[in-house]
């Protein structure tokens, strides 16, 4: 017997029609969403079940304004539900060391590359989830890659303690606009086959036509004017300024040692 599959279920329905949203409702977020969308974010996978990322909630005014200014996003402070995550292995370090494991020996890895990286791939499983969530219950999201553009500022504020680095923020509420999907790609030059294609001819060729379709789109940030084509968006961002993004310093500054 052959299984059908429902291929239009809600959850399939709730992502395919995810968009970020950068307009909300002044409405606040009932307790009981918010402690759903936090129990969600918590059941997301976890490598080796290390739990390695935690999630601070911004419930004080100020402290949203001035994330809405490292980001150079106003509609920051403007989000009923507001988090930031961090990929945490502070919690784990002192559990190990009320464990008696030594901290500060070289056997201790919580503070290698590998687990900085992983433990940032458990905080973004959980955002999304968190967001999908959201979704499902007919609120909007955006992610915020902004609030890196100064990172120690970011620590700074949220008094992020050693063996912590900030991952995301994730701004929620209720949609007070409503922006077309934004096109993706042709499936078949981001899913391979058993290995990765050798030429980019065929990708170059698709992604001229692509560039049609983006340049068909209007950004509800910027109205007046089509998005730039794709590809012109991916030579902008190839030679774009992060100075302030750049993770060395302040993950060695947090106590990781990312050459490890
Ligand atoms: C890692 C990450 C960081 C992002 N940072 C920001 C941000 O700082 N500000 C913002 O307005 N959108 C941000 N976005 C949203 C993207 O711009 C958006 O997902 C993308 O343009 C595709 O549009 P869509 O989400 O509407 O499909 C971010 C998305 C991701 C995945």
């Amino acid at each position: 017997m052959t299984n059908t599959y429902d291929l239009h279920n809600l959850t399939i329905e709730t992502l395919l029609n995810r968009r970020s949203i950068r307009a909300f409702a002044d409405e606040e977020i009932p307790a009981d969403v918010v402690a759903t969308l936090e129990t969600v974010a918590q059941h997301a996978a976890s490598s080796q079940y290390l739990n390695d990322w935690s999630a601070i909630r911004i419930t004080d005014s100020k402290v949203a304004a001035r994330l809405a200014e490292i980001g150079g996003q106003p509609y920051i402070a403007e989000a009923p539900l507001l988090y930031v995550f961090v990929l945490d292995e502070h919690r784990n370090a002192s559990i190990a060391a009320a464990k008696g494991v030594d901290v500060d020996s070289d056997a201790f890895t919580l503070n290698g590359s590998y687990r900085y990286s992983q433990a940032q791939n458990d905080a973004v499983l959980a955002l999304h989830a968190m967001e999908t969530a959201a979704y499902s219950l007919g609120l909007g999201c955006v992610i915020l890659g902004s609030l890196l553009n100064d990172v120690d500022a970011l620590i700074d504020l949220l008094k992020l303690p050693k063996l912590t680095y900030p991952v995301l923020g994730l701004a929620i509420g209720r949609p007070a606009q409503e922006p077309a999907l934004k096109p993706r790609m042709p499936r078949n030059i981001q899913f391979f086959e058993n290995a990765y294609p050798q030429s980019s001819e065929d990708m170059l060729t698709t992604i001229a036509d692509f560039d049609g379709v983006v340049h068909q789109y209007y950004d509800l940030r910027n109205t007046d004017r089509p998005v730039d084509a794709f590809s012109d968006q991916i030579a902008g961002n190839a030679v774009a300024d992060m100075t302030g993004r750049t993770v060395g310093k302040p993950a060695a500054r947090q106590g990781f040692r990312l050459d490890r």
